[in-house]
């Protein structure tokens, strides 16, 4: 059936500015990383997308390499843009990147010139788009000089292939050098995209200060720790979460009896809130103003409906902040 979007779609997101540019993101973004490749059902896919849409989020993040098989979820986003969000390109902030292997050979992977141009190109043509509204530079590269890296996106930016500029999984001093190029070739880095949730605190260490005195957005990944922050796992593994899938990224001996407690009592401060885990995580990230957005994933739609309740949660109170600290030491 032709997708018409709902109409009150903006009515209840939060935008957030990213850094000091003049790009809104909404607080909560959508990420094809897992759920979306051609393994994966397509109407599923289908139904994420256009709830997302309707919900008011705007953002929705690929790379090169999301499936399986790498590529496959550019392909499938591609057509359902096309069957579905065609109208609304406008409307749509899509991000690709480019940085792990994608293909055999010297030129398929890391931070070349040849590499970062070529794979956009790739993607270009998988999504059926003219142009990506960010591009990322998927993670550093020991051996590439940063200039040549940030080259090849002030190249990309000014070739029109994409709007901005971006970075990920960039330490605080590689970052700040990133920027600092990025910034004398006339074009800024817009943001930068780490791993961070309640189990995962390195930008607490540097990064986000960085960030925040370069004026760049802070778009964290597994927010939800790929899902050990919500109740998929409080009563074991269940057979078709992402611990239990083959090509899930998540393994079983990541759960650990340790973690599961700590599961259970963040869990239980979450029920005194009067919320889900899933919620409690998010809006503690997004408690700080230096963050820009919220990136989750979802492998069907009620957990996105789930997950976007986190707009409405409580502000967290000098005692509850002092009890996630006690959980997760
Ligand atoms: N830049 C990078 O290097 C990098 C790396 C990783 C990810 N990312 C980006 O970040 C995005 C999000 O990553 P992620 O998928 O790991 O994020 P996440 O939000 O931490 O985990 C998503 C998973 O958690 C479970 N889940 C989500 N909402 C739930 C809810 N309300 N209740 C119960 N379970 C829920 C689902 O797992 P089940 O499948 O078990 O149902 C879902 O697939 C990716 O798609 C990608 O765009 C970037």
């Amino acid at each position: 059936m032709t997708y018409l979007a709902n109409d009150a779609r903006y009515n209840h997101m939060e935008y957030r500015r990213c850094g000091r540019s003049g790009l809104q993101l909404p607080a909560v973004s959508l990420g094809l990383w897992h759920n979306f490749g051609h393994v994966d059902v397509l109407e599923n896919c289908r139904a994420i997308l256009r709830l997302a849409f309707d919900s008011g989020i705007t953002h929705f993040d690929l790379a090169n390499n999301y499936g399986p098989p790498p590529g496959s979820a550019e392909e499938n986003f591609g057509r359902l843009l096309k069957e579905d969000f065609a109208p609304y390109r406008d409307e749509l902030i899509i991000s690709t990147k480019a940085g792990y292997l994608m293909w055999p050979g010297p030129y398929g992977e890391w931070g070349s010139k040849k590499y970062l141009v070529s794979s956009l190109d790739q993607s270009l043509q998988r999504m059926g788009l003219d142009y990506v509204d960010i591009f990322y530079h998927h993670r550093p590269d020991p051996d590439t000089p940063l200039e040549e890296t940030m080259s090849a996106l002030d190249l990309i930016v000014r070739q029109g292939k994409a709007l901005y500029a971006g970075i990920s999984n960039y330490p605080a001093e590689e970052a700040a050098k990133a920027c600092a190029i990025l910034k004398q070739l006339g074009t800024p880095c817009l943001i930068h995209q780490p791993k961070y949730s309640m189990f995962e605190r390195w930008v607490e260490g540097g990064l986000l200060d960085v960030l925040e005195q370069e004026g760049v957005g802070c778009i964290p990944f597994s927010p939800l720790a790929q899902g050990m922050l919500t109740d998929r796992y409080l009563k074991g593994i269940p057979a078709d979460s992402r611990a239990s899938k083959s090509h899930g990224f998540l393994k079983e001996s990541a759960i650990t009896e340790e973690r599961i407690e700590q599961i259970r009592a963040l869990h239980n401060l979450a029920t005194q809130r009067g919320e889900g885990l899933a919620q409690m995580a998010l809006a503690w990230l997004l408690k700080d103003p230096r963050i820009t957005s919220v990136l989750i994933g979802a492998s069907r739609p009620e957990q996105l409906q789930n997950s976007l309740e986190c707009l409405k949660s409580p502000k967290f109170t000098a005692e509850e902040l002092r009890v996630i600290e006690g959980i997760l030491v």
